[in-house]
Formats: C-alpha cells, sequence, structure tokens
C-alpha cells in the first residue's frame, strides 16, 4: 500500500505532518511518498501539478493532500494558480464523490455558534458532486458582451452542466450511503431557476425507485442554507453538486465548531482517494504553528477506512481525537473558557500520546 502526501501551502504542510505523525504511530504497513503541489509546486517548478506530483497521486492506493493556495498567486494566470491542482487531481483521478461527514462532538457544542441544543448530537454527511458544475464547464472566459443592455461592454461567463450518468452515479453513492445512516436523502437543487438543477432532480427521482427504503426530500439550496443553521438535525444526508456542496459544507463547519474539525474523502469508481480537510491554506494563520490538525488527522482516519481497508485503525484515530478534546486540548479555533490552549504540534502529539 502507498500513500501520497501532498502538503501544498500554507497550514497544509502544518497539518499533513502531524496527520503523518499520527499514522506512523500505528504499526500499520504502508509506504509514504511525498511531492509538492499548489503554490510550494509552481515556485519550484513552475507548474501548480507537475507531472511527477500526478504519476504519484495516481500510481498511490491513496492521496493524503493538505491545502493549496496564498493571495501572492492571485495575479497568476488560471491555469498556473495553485487552486489548479486540487481541481487538477480531481478532474484527472476521477474523484467525484466528495464525503463530507459534520459531526459536532460532544466536547465541542459550546465551540459552534448555534446554541447547544441545535447541534449537541448533530451527525450528518454532505456528499457533493465534484467534476462536474460550473466548476469544470466549458465554455468559460471573458469577451465582449454579444447582445442586451450592455452589449459590447467586457464580460466574464461560466458554464453550469452536468451529464445524466454523472448525476446518476452521484445519486447511488449517496442512496447507498444513506443505507447505511438512517435512510434518509436531501437532495439540494435549485430546479425552480436552473435547468442543470431541474435536470438533476429528475435523475435524482429516477435514480431513487431503486432505493424504495431510503426517503429522499428535495430542497432549493437558497432554504437548504437556512435550514442548516435552523434546524441542522432534521438533516441525515445532504445531497448536491459542486457548487452549492462547496459553500454548504463551510456552513456545516461551523456547526461542529470550526471548520479546522471537518475532514474530506474524495473516492472514483475504483475506490481510490484522496483524503484532505475542508478548509484551505488559511494564509493568514500560516507559519504560526496554530492551525487545527484534527481535520486533517481526521481525513487520514478516512482514508483507513475507505481506501486502505483499516477501520479499526480509523476508529482508534476517532477515538484518540475525542480522548484529546476530552482532555481540554484545543487549537485557538475552537478554544473557549476553562480549556487549555494548544498549538498544532502540540495538538498532534497529544492525539499520538492519546493512541497509546
Ligand atoms: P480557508 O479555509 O483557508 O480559511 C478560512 C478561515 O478559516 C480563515 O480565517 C482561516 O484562518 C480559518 N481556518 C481554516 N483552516 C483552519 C484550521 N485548520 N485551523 C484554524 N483555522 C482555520 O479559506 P480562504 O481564506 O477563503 O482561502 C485561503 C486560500 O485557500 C485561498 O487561496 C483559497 O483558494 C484556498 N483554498 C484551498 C482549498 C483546498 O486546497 N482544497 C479549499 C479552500 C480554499
Ligand atoms: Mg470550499
Amino acid at each position: 500500500m502507498k500513500i501520497a502526501v501532498l502538503p501544498g501551502d500554507g497550514i497544509g504542510t502544518e497539518i499533513v505532518a502531524e496527520a503523518v505523525k499520527v499514522l506512523k504511530t500505528l504499526d500499520l504497513k504502508f509506504e509514504m511518498e511525498s511531492a509538492l503541489v499548489g503554490g510550494a509546486a509552481y515556485d519550484a517548478h513552475g507548474h501548480p501539478l507537475p507531472e511527477s506530483t500526478l504519476k504519484l497521486a495516481k500510481e498511490a492506493d491513496a492521496i493524503l493532500f493538505g491545502a493549496v493556495g496564498d493571495w501572492k498567486y492571485d495575479k497568476l494566470d488560471r491555469p498556473l494558480r495553485p487552486e489548479q491542482a486540487i481541481l487538477g487531481l480531481r478532474k484527472n483521478l476521477g474523484l467525484f464523490a466528495n464525503f463530507r461527514p459534520a459531526i459536532c462532538y460532544e466536547q465541542l457544542v459550546g465551540a459552534s455558534s448555534l446554541k447547544p441544543e441545535l447541534v449537541a448530537g448533530l451527525d450528518i454527511l454532505i456528499i457533493r458532486e465534484l467534476t462536474g458544475d460550473i466548476y469544470f464547464g466549458q465554455p468559460r472566459g471573458r469577451r465582449e458582451a454579444p447582445d442586451g443592455e450592455f452589449k459590447g461592454a467586457p464580460e466574464a461567463f461560466d458554464t453550469m452542466r452536468y451529464t445524466k450518468p454523472e448525476i446518476e452515479r452521484i445519486a447511488h453513492v449517496a442512496f447507498q450511503a444513506a443505507r447505511k445512516r438512517n435512510k434518509k436523502v436531501t437532495s439540494v437543487d435549485k430546479a425552480n431557476v436552473l435547468e442543470t438543477f431541474q435536470f438533476w432532480k429528475d435523475t435524482v427521482i429516477e435514480v431513487h425507485a431503486q432505493y424504495p427504503d431510503v426517503a429522499l426530500e428535495h430542497m432549493y439550496v437558497d432554504n437548504a442554507a437556512m435550514q442548516l443553521v435552523k434546524n441542522p438535525k432534521a438533516f441525515d444526508v445532504v445531497f448536491t453538486g459542486n457548487m452549492f456542496g462547496d459553500i454548504l459544507s463551510d456552513e456545516a463547519s461551523m456547526l461542529t465548531g470550526s471548520i479546522g474539525m471537518l475532514p474530506s474523502a474524495s473516492l472514483n469508481s475504483k475506490n481510490q482517494g484522496l483524503y484532505e480537510p475542508s478548509h484551505g491554506s488559511a494564509p493568514d494563520i500560516a507559519g504560526k504553528g496554530i492551525a487545527n490538525p484534527l481535520a486533517t488527522i481526521l481525513s487520514a482516519a478516512m482514508m483507513l477506512r475507505f481506501s486502505l481497508n483499516q477501520e479499526e485503525a480509523a476508529q482508534r484515530i476517532e477515538a484518540a481525537v475525542q480522548k484529546v478534546l476530552a482532555q481540554g486540548l484545543r487549537t485557538g479555533d475552537i478554544w473557549s473558557e476553562g480549556t487549555t490552549k494548544v498549538g498544532t504540534a502540540q495538538m498532534g502529539d497529544a492525539v499520538v500520546k492519546a493512541l497509546g
């Protein structure tokens, strides 16, 4: 078994170092190989996703990814920006199924920005389609407006687009995941306004015929954004497209206390996966040693579960994280009165120690 380790930029290097520490503590047989990605790869090789990094990722059984991006690259042409590396990995490896569990750990109920009774016991799963939608649709670009009131003025455009097989395969993933949970799927769309998402809804209804044991409801994305903070526990599996999923999962992260707590898994049809925290490279706190490494450590647990067939080790990590939280250790993003503030490395060390 081989794990490709791609730390990336900003806090990516700091948090991945802690997850690697945790993985090395488990006495498991796998090899880890690191490579540059994102801005770090651009600085060294002039490209955010060099051939050698892509090759390593393709050959690996699983990929542990940190984060990419920094404001200093904002002026680069889009294909050279660090964010293209993660989009390129998702597309090249066909990682269409993104799992983002949002669990509010008992110890962090007070860290959420919502009232304790709304988030205590929260355990929802966001399933986001990851290789289609407006993030990848062509054509896109800038031009002179061809018509309308502002004809001739500079304009920019993107294309929202889904093919039927793309919707079908992610719908199967969502219904199958729901079968292992509470058998309820909320499909989030904007069918009232967007043709792409009317098609999404029609297709989801068709696929649902194969899952009569799973309850299906449909919700417009604007309402879903509201319901997520009004009554998050009413959801079980939240299932949606790429852009809506991007936004809703950041929103959901705050239910759990911090985006620094939200892990993710992105799988392809061969169960090869890329595992990364749901947050970005946090340039505002990079290099300070204060980032929360738990989302990345929990992502490593998902990697053991989904790609490396090590359920027991995954559970050990999850239990160790809970133990550390129960000890009152907190990075700044989840700190509250009466708990002990620790840095990134101290948090990683505490998880290692809790693994015993
Ligand atoms: P971000 O997720 O990096 O940061 C948002 C806020 O959350 C910041 O205040 C940050 O300090 C905080 N935060 C994030 N992770 C944290 C952690 N582990 N511990 C404590 N606090 C944490 O999003 P932002 O600021 O919008 O983007 C920064 C850069 O990251 C941009 O270049 C963006 O394109 C990139 N990005 C990359 C992603 C990826 O690599 N998959 C995903 C999202 C953004
Ligand atoms: Mg995002």
